[in-house]
């Protein structure tokens, strides 16, 4: 049951000194969407993360938040009109406990004073309607297992209540377990409403849980699909460039013929 479309990117282009990373991207995410963004290393995966978070600054191209063209130039940017990003090397921070990560940077207070059982409250309530079993929110991360952390990283990008959230390679370091306890969390997130963006180059886990898989292709699109009406194969074909759809694509969209 997907929704309304809330983020798209329209012709946005990225380039880094000599190198071209992202060309004329159009992608668009829906509410109650888990849209996969697979490709090759190198293929601009992450700068069309970074580009939509507001650490990197498009050459060119528009960004539309629920319809309209936005300026997203910092991070905070991003953050306030919904959308939250989980990074591929995740910021927690060891020796702090779980409360403390999910509300680094964002402390609520009272009267200037850290407000701890406010803070510990939000946290057990956000963690239980993600249905997010950790022993305790008063142990530190760095006694938290691989999927537990990463799952606390997630818990995190979701404090400020966002529309979209983006993953960068969630499951790239755990094993499978772990693996399924972070697609179970993606599928809740999806369940609650949220646009996700899955990155991943883990094909079971882009086959279990996408709505829509979006390839990128030396920094261009080479197609869009729905996961249900697409195999594997085709997916693979799309990233390793031995089918060429971003004609298709384009024709599709009804832009073809501009320059
Ligand atoms: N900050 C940067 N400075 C220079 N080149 C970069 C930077 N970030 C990414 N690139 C280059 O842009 C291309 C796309 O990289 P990236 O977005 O990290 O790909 P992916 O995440 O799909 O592996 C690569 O050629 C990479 O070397
Ligand atoms: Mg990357």
């Amino acid at each position: 049951m997907t929704g309304e479309t809330v983020l798209a990117l329209r012709g946005v282009s990225k380039r880094f000194g000599a190198v071209q990373a992202l060309t004329d991207i159009e992608l668009e995410v829906r509410a109650g969407e888990v849209l996969a963004l697979v490709g090759d290393n190198g293929a601009g995966k992450s700068t069309l993360v970074k580009s939509i978070a507001g650490v990197h600054q498009p050459d060119e191209g528009t960004i539309e938040w629920q319809g309209r063209p936005v300026s997203v130039h910092r991070p905070q940017d991003a953050q306030q009109l919904g959308i939250a990003t989980v990074y591929q090397d995740l910021a927690l921070c060891d020796n702090l406990d779980v409360v403390g990560n999910l509300f680094l940077g964002r402390e609520i207070r009272r009267f200037a004073v850290l407000d701890e059982v406010a803070m510990e409250k939000r946290s057990r309530s956000l963690l239980d309607t993600l249905s997010i079993r950790i022993p305790s929110v008063r142990i530190p991360v760095a006694s938290l297992s691989g999927g537990q952390r990463q799952v606390v990283a997630i818990a995190r990008a979701l404090v400020g209540s966002p529309k979209v959230v983006m993953l960068d390679e969630p499951t790239a370091a755990l094993g499978v377990e772990q693996t399924a306890q972070v697609l179970d969390l993606v599928e809740r997130l999806r369940d609650q409403g949220l646009g996700v963006i899955l990155i991943s180059h883990n094909m079971a886990d882009v086959m279990a849980v996408a709505d829509t898989v979006a390839v990128l292709r030396l920094g261009r699109n080479n197609g869009v699909f729905d996961k249900r009406r697409t195999s594997q194969e085709e997916i693979i074909s799309a990233i390793t460039g031995a089918t060429d759809n971003a004609v298709t694509r384009r024709e599709a969209r009804g832009t073809e013929g501009s320059p």
